[in-house]
């Protein structure tokens, strides 16, 4: 079992970042001693510092791994450490599989194996003989979480309250700095009402913010009939951190094989501007940290995201597209940009978020009629 310590990764982080601003060939032992002639070159030349805190964790930057499959392995982490990332949040142990596995214990236990598959024919997953996924989950945060020098953060995913959420409670015990609590919950039962759908949110996160001491982040849908009333609800609630958004794999239609499929493919840049324009509208409202997510390809949509107020911002689509050292690319791209512009980081981010003292509804539909004005003028015949 590993604790992660913030304080040892900030001073891990600054170590490495002094080194790296005296050259290569400077030693823990020089620090102390350095010449003001050593400190004035390093004054001069220091990069633009970008460790970030994030739901009270010190990170050494701000790009994140998102949850996604490049976290199945410890090589995998590994990677994704090594390749320059803040932090990385692990792929998801589901509900259904924690309820999979508890159902066949049961079954097993009491009935026998021949009333086993018909006690598992109410869970979506494909059945499995292995009931060994989320004893894989746990040994692979215990496994990594002490062998990368970045927080590992364990994702939890689901839709309803109940015992499955113990599991929180095991991740953080196996090493996990933090859990990214995913609800993916769409209400396929029309007669839900919005009431309904929002206060179950607020009992999942309940129940998790009350098995756990580390930080829990909630990674959500856009398609709340208040967004904002909602994640100031959770802000409230405990939420340490708002992940915007989950993508909503919306079904297809397969003419050839006359059959629904299910949604699949990665994001693109365009999607990112609803989860930036909620997160531009969140700053300096809610205390929680936000973290976007979707739709980050090039260094511009990372520090688009951080002007319009993000804390960290994630990424899968990229890591899988260029690998897990694309993450450095990244990282030092945003260095340069801002470098460039002569700001620091910390004033840089919600640069271009809604102004504090405007009316964001106002804000909002301003946006809207001078798109709508713009958009006339182009296409006019
Ligand atoms: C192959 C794949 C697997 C993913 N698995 C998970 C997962 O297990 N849990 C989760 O919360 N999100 C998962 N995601 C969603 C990502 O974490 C991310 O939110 C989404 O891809 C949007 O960001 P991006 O397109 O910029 O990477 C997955 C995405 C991909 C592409």
């Amino acid at each position: 079992m590993s604790k992660f310590d913030p304080e040892a990764l900030r001073a891990a982080a600054e170590s490495h970042r002094q080194k790296t601003a005296m050259g290569s060939s400077a030693t823990d032992q020089l620090a102390p001693n350095g010449s003001q002639v050593v400190e004035a070159e390093r004054n001069q030349s220091r990069p633009v510092d970008l460790r970030t805190r994030y739901m009270g964790l010190w990170l050494r930057n701000p790009v994140v791994a998102s949850a996604g499959p490049l976290s199945q392995t410890v090589d995998g982490i590994k990677s994704l450490a090594a390749g320059g990332v803040g932090a990385v949040v692990m792929y998801s142990l589901f509900e259904e599989q924690i309820r999979h596995e508890a159902a066949r214990e049961t079954a097993l236990a009491e009935q026998g194996t021949e009333s086993f598959a018909e006690a598992l024919s109410y869970f979506p997953t494909a059945p499995s003989n292995d009931s060994g996924l989320t004893r894989t989950y746990l040994e692979l945060i215990e496994k990594a979480a002490p062998v990368i020098d970045v927080p590992l953060i364990a994702s939890l995913n689901g839709s309803t309250t109940g015992e499955w959420t113990q599991n929180a409670r095991r991740m953080q015990d196996a090493g996990a700095a933090a859990i990214e609590l995913n609800v993916y919950y769409v209400p396929g039962d029309i007669t839900t009402a919005a009431r309904e759908v929002e206060q179950r949110y607020l009992d999942i996160l309940d129940e998790v913010k009350s098995r756990v001491g580390v930080p829990v982040a909630m990674k959500l849908s856009p398609y709340l009939s208040s967004f904002g009333k909602m994640a100031q609800a959770l802000d409230a609630a405990g939420a340490d951190g708002l992940v915007l958004f989950n993508r909503y794999l919306q079904p297809d239609i397969d003419l050839d094989q006359m059959a629904v499929l299910p949604g699949f493919g990665l994001s693109t840049q365009e999607e990112a501007k609803l989860p930036r324009s909620w997160i531009s509208a969140l700053y300096g409202r809610v205390n929680a940290s936000l973290a976007a997510t979707t739709g980050v390809e090039t260094v511009e949509d990372v520090v688009k995201y951080l002007l319009a107020g993000a804390d960290v911002v994630m990424t899968t689509a990229a890591l899988v597209r260029h690998g897990s050292d694309y993450a450095g690319q990244l990282v030092d791209g945003v260095q340069s940009w801002l470098t460039r512009r002569q700001l620091d980081l910390s004033r840089a981010r919600g640069l271009l978020a809604v102004p504090s003292n405007a009316d964001a509804t106002q804000y909002a539909r301003s946006g809207y009629i001078s798109g709508l004005e713009r958009a006339k003028k182009i296409y006019a015949r």
